[in-house]
């Protein structure tokens, strides 16, 4: 491979914490993300078709419009970009809408099929290193990576590392990694929206007194941590003396059926359950489907999630889930593309567009970073968010028993 060549690897998710633990017990290594300056702080105006005014976050619509100014980048650039996310299981997310999204990104951008690849390694973490391998091997320049976990996250920086490539972590922050830039949403923020819409949505369905299984994401993603950050910001001052009660706080997975055992288990142990944080819509689906045979009435048993997904929006629908956390993930693909190009091209990317820095906890580094807002979804905003995004479509989402629920959401199926 040719090692002169500047190579770039946009590493996406990794994670994360070692030794990671529930928030009650010994501190896990985490990041935290600061976010420090505006995303206006540069006057660079991309140097791709057309002098758009500075490239940021706020410059990434649904129409992907932004990209077009890239393409002077783009044309620079050597090699192509592999990208490889993590599975198809933990969220629909990375089938639905991450792998389009990058697709329609780097086109938009002007490069052709042949100058990019998109794969899943189907939460395998071999295959994973293998790809990355592979694909440095047949001349990519840019890797555009997802892990599993914070060890194979560690393997493909260090084997970036070795071949001279820079690294950009997208969607989940490599603790301990070595990398030039960080994409993602505010994930302690993705948290707070959780802890809130249970809050809210307790009161709405006067819940009186909750009494809460707490779930949470795979403990070996850093995202996930930082969920919890969140959330117990907003649900502790509501355990200590708000009248609400955690009755148990499961270790957390990404795997479904995992998900749906562990609440199960606790809720067999813990009969005046009433509430339940759950931290994506993936997890809260079989939670839901329990419940459901169990007869608990719709708009009685608060349930939360994330991701936005088809199976989660229809859950809202009906009153078994408050609501979702909606990431915008054209404009987090969006940001991930532009940086990779940028790398691709040997350029630094505009300051305008790098708005904060997060702090990688373990190896004591502050990393540029690029984030962005999530925002939280319930009935009320559907149709102005989501609907209006086109990331879901009112066909796919009224279908048949969705009908009416839809019309009372506002949403024209
Ligand atoms: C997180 C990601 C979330 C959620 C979860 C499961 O890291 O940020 O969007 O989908 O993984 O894949």
């Amino acid at each position: 491979m040719n090692t002169t060549r500047a190579l770039a690897v946009l590493a996406i998710g990794a994670s994360l914490v070692a030794g990671a633990c529930s928030s009650s017990s010994k501190p896990a290594a985490t990041g935290s993300t600061t976010t420090v300056g505006s995303s206006a702080s540069s006057s660079a105006t991309t140097t791709g078709g057309g002098s758009a005014g500075p490239l940021s976050i706020s410059s990434f619509t649904r129409d992907f419009s932004a990209m077009a100014q890239l393409k002077s980048v783009a044309s620079a650039g050597k090699g192509s970009i592999g990208v490889i996310l993590p599975d198809t299981v933990s969220s629909a997310r990375y089938t639905e809408f991450d792998a389009p999204y990058l697709t329609k990104a780097f086109q938009q951008a002007g490069l052709s099929s042949s100058d990019f690849k998109i794969q899943n390694a189907q939460g395998s973490d071999p295959t994973m290193l293998t790809d990355a391998q592979s694909d440095i091997t047949a001349g990519a320049s840019v890797l555009v990576i997802d892990p599993l976990d914070k060890g194979v996250g560690a393997q493909v920086e260090s084997y970036a590392k070795q071949h001279g490539v820079a690294v950009i972590d997208y969607d989940r922050l490599t603790l301990g990694g070595d990398r030039s830039y960080y994409v993602s949403f505010d994930n302690v923020k993705v948290g707070n929206l959780l802890g809130q819409g249970l809050v809210s949505c307790a009161a709405a369905w006067n819940v009186s007194s909750p009494n809460v299984i707490e779930m949470k994401g795979d403990p070996t993603d850093n995202n996930a941590t930082l969920f919890a950050q969140g959330y117990d910001q907003i649900l502790n001052p509501k355990f200590n003396g708000g009248g609400w009660t955690r009755v148990a706080e499961p270790a957390g997975t990404w795997t479904p059926s995992v998900a749906q055992t562990e609440f199960e288990q606790a809720y067999t142990a813990h009969k005046n359950a009433n509430a339940a944080l759950v931290p994506n819509d993936e997890n809260a689906a079989p939670i839901i489907q329990y419940l459901q045979s169990l007869h608990i009435p719709s708009k009685s048993f608060p349930i939360t999630g994330q991701d936005a997904t088809l199976v989660g929006l229809q859950n809202i629908l009906l009153g078994y889930q408050c609501g979702t956390v909606y990431k915008p993930i054209y404009e987090e693909a969006q940001a991930a593309a532009a940086l990779a190009i940028y790398l691709r091209a040997g350029q630094t990317p505009p300051s305008s567009l790098v708005n904060g820095q997060t702090a990688d906890t373990v190896s004591n580094t502050q990393v540029p970073s690029v984030l962005l807002n999530p925002e939280w979804v319930t009935t009320q905003n559907m149709n102005s968010t989501i609907i209006a995004d086109g990331f879901v479509t009112a066909s796919q989402l009224c279908t048949s028993q969705y009908k009416s629920a839809c019309t009372s959401a506002g949403i024209s199926g």
